[in-house]
């Protein structure tokens, strides 16, 4: 093998499509997928790819030193790339020490390993840590986050992201670690947990369940197909520059009941309902704590850079995005259900 490299939450949503992406792109590298299996990790994302000779998978917590410690003296890693975290807003509102748990202790742990690893000689190697937009706090109505906006994080999520990012930068600029981070906006798309606000709204128009519109839905955020997500993951790992950050966007804003409407639309179509059947269900609800009003990525450094765009229009994917939860019911019922948590027992535990 030319590389290997560790994906961390890679039986996440965003993970799983990279990882498919590199398994498939590159079979000369192995690709180590390191994940938990928190709620949010499901092996199920994966069936398609898991039995492919340059894949592997572990499970581990990456709050556990000598956990990762290990994984780096059983695989000589080229590289690492970070998605493991704790990724929903709501939760961390409820509980914002896992977040820090995972999202900073986990991410220092990995920082120490790699360092510790690679101190000697740093040629080829690189660490590559995912974030999010939200660390930049929130918009008004007018303009865009770039990479030199200050970092103004509201939520525990959002704050917990940020310090990752501020300790990768650390690890740069104290120990020359080669580190690159990428800051995205909100992903939409196949393999989405449905406590997210686009699934959650497929699967509760699908059974006919209220839709909840945190406040009075006017909050914009700036969709990215997921897919597009992996390819921009794909060209900073190979292409972009060591110490640099990257923000990676769809120019694509909706406020959320706009976003809601057209999504009751869709299903309207796809389940043969009456025109306006579904909007009936939207149910606005007290707004979250803190809410960002509106988030906007401007992504041109890694479009002039790197060459990247974003490939489909946003009412394009959305409708691929139904016709994918529509076509996957046992994916979604296995996760309602909890029986998802079972996946790995057969299929891992008993080998
Ligand atoms: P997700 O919640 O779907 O997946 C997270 C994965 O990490 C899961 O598989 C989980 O099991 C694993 N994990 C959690 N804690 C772990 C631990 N302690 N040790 C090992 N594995 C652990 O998240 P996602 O939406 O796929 O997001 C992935 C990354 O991308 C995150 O870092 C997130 O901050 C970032 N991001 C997400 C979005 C988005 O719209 N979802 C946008 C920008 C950036
Ligand atoms: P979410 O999918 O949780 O992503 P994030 O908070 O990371 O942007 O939420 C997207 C937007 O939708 C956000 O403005 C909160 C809102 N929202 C609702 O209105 N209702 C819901 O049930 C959820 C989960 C989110």
């Amino acid at each position: 093998m030319k590389k290997t490299i560790i994906i961390t939450g890679g039986a996440g949503f965003i993970g799983s499509h990279v990882v498919r992406l590199f398994v498939n792109k590159y079979p000369d590298y192995l690709i180590v997928n390191l994940d938990k299996l928190t709620y949010a990790g499901n092996l199920a994302n994966l069936k398609d790819i898991e039995e492919k000779d340059n894949y592997t998978f572990v499970k581990g917590d990456i709050v556990d030193t000598t956990f990762v410690q290990n994984i780096f003296d059983e695989f000589a890693v080229d590289g690492v790339i970070h998605l493991a975290a704790e990724s929903h807003v709501d939760r961390s509102i409820a509980n914002p020490i896992e977040f820090v748990m995972t999202n900073v202790v986990g991410t220092v742990n990995l920082l120490n390993a790699t360092r510790t690893k690679w101190k000697d000689n740093y040629k080829d190697k690189l660490f590559y840590h995912i974030s999010t937009d939200e660390v930049y706090g929130a918009l008004g109505n007018e303009g865009f986050f770039t990479e030199e906006t200050k970092y103004d994080p509201h939520s525990p999520y959002s704050a917990s992201k940020a310090s990752s990012d501020h300790f990768v930068r650390a690890y740069h600029d104290t120990y020359k670690l080669p580190v690159v981070i990428s800051n995205c906006s909100n992903n939409y798309g196949p393999y989405h947990f449905p406590e997210k606000l686009i699934p959650l709204a497929i699967n509760n128009i699908k059974n006919n369940k209220p839709i909840p519109v945190y406040g009075k839905g006017e909050n914009v955020r700036d969709w990215l197909w997921v897919e597009d997500h992996a390819r921009a993951i794909d060209a900073i790992y190979h292409n972009g520059k060591i110490g640099d950050t990257y923000n990676i966007g769809g120019f694509n804003e909706w406020k959320n009941i706009d976003l809601i409407k057209l999504l009751c639309k869709i299903m309207d179509e796809k389940l043969h309902r009456d025109p306006g059947t579904s909007e009936k269900l939207i149910a606005y609800v007290t707004d979250r704590a803190g809410h960002d009003l509106r988030y906007a990525i401007d992504a041109s450094k890694l479009n002039t850079e790197l060459g990247w765009q974003p490939s489909l229009q946003f009412e394009e994917g959305l409708e691929k995005t139904v016709d994918w939860y529509l076509a996957n019911e046992e994916w979604l019922n296995n996760i309602t259900s909890g029986s998802y948590k079972k996946y790995y027992e057969e299929q891992y535990e008993n080998r």
